[in-house]
């Protein structure tokens, strides 16, 4: 596993520090309401258990599974539910709890089919933003770190299904994947 790393991009201290902010950005904004917070299974499991241990809020958990990349490095143009949220949203604040943007398809078509149920208040956080890949227009409301043009993996994050345990955000190596 170490040799499939290249790099560490963002180690474990500072994603702490990175998660703990946003906590307190989410916090401020929705002071004296109660929020529904839903993690984007699975590479955003990590990310959000951290996160919702840093919002000093009423908080529920929901959980939804998206059509995943497969075993490729880039994004599938189809974004489809294989679960859905177990509750209903209608007039209730909502926080997507995304692990990495990409080419920004995956929360387009997300907040879009999350608008038709009417929530009071719809808000994206994502740990990791790779604004140099965006294909469609989105809008972030809370962004842990830019990050460049790179495979990362790690605090859920995976390649293939792998290296979702690792404590750092790191860079894969592309000889893993460039055969
Ligand atoms: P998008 O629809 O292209 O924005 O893709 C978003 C999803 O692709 C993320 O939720 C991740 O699951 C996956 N993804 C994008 N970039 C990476 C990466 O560098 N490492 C691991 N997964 C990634
Ligand atoms: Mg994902």
């Amino acid at each position: 596993m170490c040799n499939d790393i290249e790099k560490v991009l963002i180690p474990k201290e500072e994603i702490a520090t990175i998660v703990k902010n946003l906590g307190e950005q989410i916090t401020k904004d929705f002071l004296g309401e109660e929020l529904i917070v839903v993690c984007i299974l699975k590479g955003s499991c990590i990310f959000f258990s951290d996160l919702v241990r840093e919002i000093k809020l009423d908080v529920k958990f929901d959980f939804m599974v998206l059509s995943s990349y497969g075993n490729s490095t880039t994004s599938s143009k189809d974004v489809k539910i294989i679960k859905d949220l177990s509750e209903n949203i209608k007039g209730k604040n909502v926080l997507i709890v995304e692990d990495i943007i990409d080419s920004g398809r995956t929360i387009k078509s997300l907040t879009e089919l999350l608008m038709v149920r009417e929530p009071k208040c719809l808000k994206v956080v994502t740990m990791l933003d790779k604004p140099e890949r965006r294909e469609v227009d989105i809008v972030t409301d809370y962004n842990g770190k830019v990050i460049p043009d790179e495979f990362v993996i790690g605090y859920g994050l995976d390649y293939a299904q792998n290296y979702r345990n690792l404590k750092d955000i790191c860079v894969l190596s592309p000889s893993v994947y460039i055969k």
